[in-house]
């Protein structure tokens, strides 16, 4: 699991895959998050150590890379299965949001490397980028844009390619086209173990909540890849109200959060 975590990351190569700053896909955030990680020292664009670092904690986004969630989240997704299998959690596993497919083919390494022919891996995405904030109903989506990226746009054919790269691409793997709140309705007759927000905002991810996490076993885990982007947060933070959701969130990395289903 160790070398397929390092080849959808990226890691496993040298030189390094994260982008240079100055190729950066506009974002002023972006630009102003590496600008003060080598303010801060954290990040030294010299040297090799320090961009592997970002990747490895899935800071960057990367030019090579199949996902851009590094290994500490990769290693929470491994951790969330293990349990679930040794504690009989029954349920299959949904990414949505899968950008060039990598964490959820990480998802299908892990069925193929145990053995698992119960769970189907699901992955659920518009394969053309992150919707225009809707700022009526979503007024923490204002001004969000995300969507006029180019670099967040990976084609169906892509992430199919990409799963064909790793001999993991068959009947355990299902990948729902189109935005959340049309395709994650049809998903009611399915029982989830783990389920995996990764769309960044806040209608992304109440869609996802909203239509998946009825269907969470006891047991299973809800992923955030998110929650430092303040909409995703806040969208996760009025869900939990909203539904009496009390079981403590835990930390991941810098990004990601957890909480087990009770
Ligand atoms: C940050 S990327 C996901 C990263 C990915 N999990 C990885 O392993 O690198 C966000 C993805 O979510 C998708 N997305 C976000 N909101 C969506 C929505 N409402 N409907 C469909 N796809 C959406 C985008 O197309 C994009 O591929």
């Amino acid at each position: 699991m160790t070398l397929l975590k390092r080849a959808v990351t990226h890691t496993i190569y040298t030189p390094h895959d994260s982008r240079p700053a100055d190729d950066y896909p506009d974002p002023e955030e972006i630009h102003r998050s590496v600008a003060e990680q080598v303010a801060s020292g954290e990040l030294d664009l010299s040297d090799q150590d320090s961009l592997r670092r970002q990747r490895e904690i899935g800071r960057d986004w990367p030019q090579f890379g199949q996902t851009m969630i590094g290994i500490e989240r990769l290693d929470n997704i491994q951790r969330c299965y293990e349990q679930v299998r040794a504690d009989g959690v029954p349920g299959d596993l949904i990414e949505t949001g899968v950008w060039r497919g990598g964490a959820a083919i990480f998802m299908r390494g892990l069925l193929e490397a145990f053995g698992d022919r119960d769970r189907t891996v699901f992955g659920a995405d518009s394969f053309h980028g992150l919707p225009p904030p809707d700022e009526k109903s979503y007024p923490a989506d204002e001004g969000d844009r995300l969507h006029t990226l180019d670099a967040l746009v990976v084609s169906r054919a892509e992430v199919e390619n990409n799963f064909l790269l790793y001999g993991l691409l068959d009947d355990q793997v299902v990948l729902l086209e189109g935005w959340f709140k049309d395709t994650l309705p049809t998903l009611t007759d399915r029982t989830w173990s783990i389920v995996r927000l990764d769309g960044d905002m806040y209608e992304s991810t109440t869609d996802a909540l909203t239509h998946l996490y009825p269907q969470l076993a006891v047991g299973g885990f809800l992923i955030v890849d998110d929650f430092a982007l303040p909409a995703c947060r806040k969208a996760v933070e009025d869900y939990r109200a909203a539904n009496g959701i009390d079981e403590p969130i835990e930390e991941v990395d810098w990004s990601g959060v957890f909480w087990r289903r009770r």
